[in-house]
């Protein structure tokens, strides 16, 4: 099994950009590839391509239909909130066990490269009692944290890695997606990292030239 769990410090901090770039090469490199989003908030049925989940299924090279839908984004959700919330809007709630069952499931069925995007951050409610850490804690999946190069991703990153310590999630690599137009290189991000993260592999994605870290990240999660 090659199956990791992507999450990061936040929403918008490249999770999905992140998998997709993974899917592809992979696929051009004849890899038998899976990803999953199971759960998704802000979901238009009119748009389903629009969704993490149809950017995911684009990537491999499925199309977006209902049923492509149902088997990797199973819990779809209107509203664009946190899914606790967006699920008690339409009078529902996320089952933790199932969601780790499902996630379990999916990750043990294929053995080539697998891809688990979570939602948003590590600390993502996801019922009263559960966040996105207890989700891949419990999923048996490690994960690769992505994380930012903007002015305050230093601290989001450790906290989101003491955060995953605290519940025992493993940590494959780190993944540092260059935030356009900020002050901090990405460079400098990565030195000040690896000063603070020990026994953790860093990777450098820079905007205009990701290929090599997506490569080299691909590469440590499916030799
Ligand atoms: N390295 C990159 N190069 C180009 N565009 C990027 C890169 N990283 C992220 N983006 C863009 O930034 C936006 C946010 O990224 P993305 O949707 O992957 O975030 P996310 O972490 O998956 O968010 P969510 O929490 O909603 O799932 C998207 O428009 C995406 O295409
Ligand atoms: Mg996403």
């Amino acid at each position: 099994m090659s199956a990791n769990f992507i999450t990061g410090t936040g929403t918008d901090i490249g999770k999905t950009w992140l998998a997709c770039a993974l899917l592809r090469h992979w696929r051009a490199a004849g890899r038998d590839v899976v990803a999953f989003k199971p759960l998704l908030s802000g979901f238009d049925p009119q748009q389903p391509q629009a969704s993490d989940a149809g950017a995911l299924l684009a990537a491999l090279g499925r199309e977006v239909s209902t049923a492509e839908l149902d088997a990797i984004a199973p819990w779809r959700f209107a509203a664009p909130l946190a899914p606790d919330m967006a699920a008690a809007r339409e009078g529902r709630r996320i089952d933790f066990d199932e969601l780790v069952a499902f996630s379990r499931r999916v990750a043990s069925a294929n053995s080539g490269p697998t891809l688990v995007e979570g939602v948003g951050g590590v600390m993502v409610p996801l019922d009263d009692r559960h966040t996105v850490r207890d989700w891949i804690a419990a999923s048996g999946l490690p994960c690769v944290l992505v994380t930012g190069s903007y002015l305050g991703s230093l601290s989001h990153a450790l906290t989101a890695l003491e955060a995953l310590a605290r519940v025992g999630a493993g940590v494959t690599a780190i993944a540092v997606n260059q935030t356009p137009g900020s002050a901090v290189t990405l460079d400098a991000t990565l030195e000040s990292l690896a000063r603070h993260v020990a026994g953790i592999p860093l990777v450098s994605i820079a905007r205009d030239s990701p290929q090599a870290g997506v490569a080299r990240l691909a590469r440590m999660l499916c030799p």
